[in-house]
């Protein structure tokens, strides 16, 4: 199915200029970061159907949109900064809440979306669990170059 519609309803994320820094990003293989957020929501929102899961859906999409918001090339982590796996979370969700208007949930999602590399920061919400689940999965495929780019 595809959920180009359902997605394309977010454009107050998809065409924010901050957002679109995200295609100048290599997230994994040949995947932008840009393309890697949407294969998350779209891995996401399949999970969701399949399983027929009682979800926020907006709240989904907006968090899985935003997982990634950090604006660097992680292959060359900036100086100064911890290592990427531990840290970008955090990035992420903070950059989220000062340009999007984004909720506690959606912050917590985002922070939560490494578990269980950060071990601390376990999801607290179902949505925070089917992030985490398709980021792996996405993150997986797009290096083994098994998905379009
Ligand atoms: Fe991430
Ligand atoms: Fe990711």
């Amino acid at each position: 199915m595809s959920y180009d519609k359902e997605i394309n309803k977010h454009g107050n994320i998809l065409n924010n200029s901050k957002f679109k820094i995200l295609k100048e990003f290599i997230a994994h293989g040949k995947t932008s970061t840009f393309k890697h957020s949407i294969n998350v929501v779209k891995c996401g929102l399949g999970i969701i159907d399949k399983f027929n899961l009682k979800v926020n859906r907006d709240e989904f999409i907006k968090s899985a949109l935003l997982h990634d918001l950090y604006f660097y090339d992680w292959h060359k982590t900036p100086k100064g900064k911890g290592l990427h796996g531990f840290t970008h979370a955090k990035d992420a969700a903070e950059n989220a809440k000062k340009i999007f208007n984004i909720n506690d949930n959606e912050y917590s999602n985002i922070l939560s979306h490494m578990w269980p590399l950060n071990i601390t920061k376990i999801p607290k919400t179902k949505e925070g669990v089917i992030i985490c689940i398709a980021d792996k999965i996405c993150s997986i495929k797009e290096t083994l170059r098994i998905v379009n780019n």
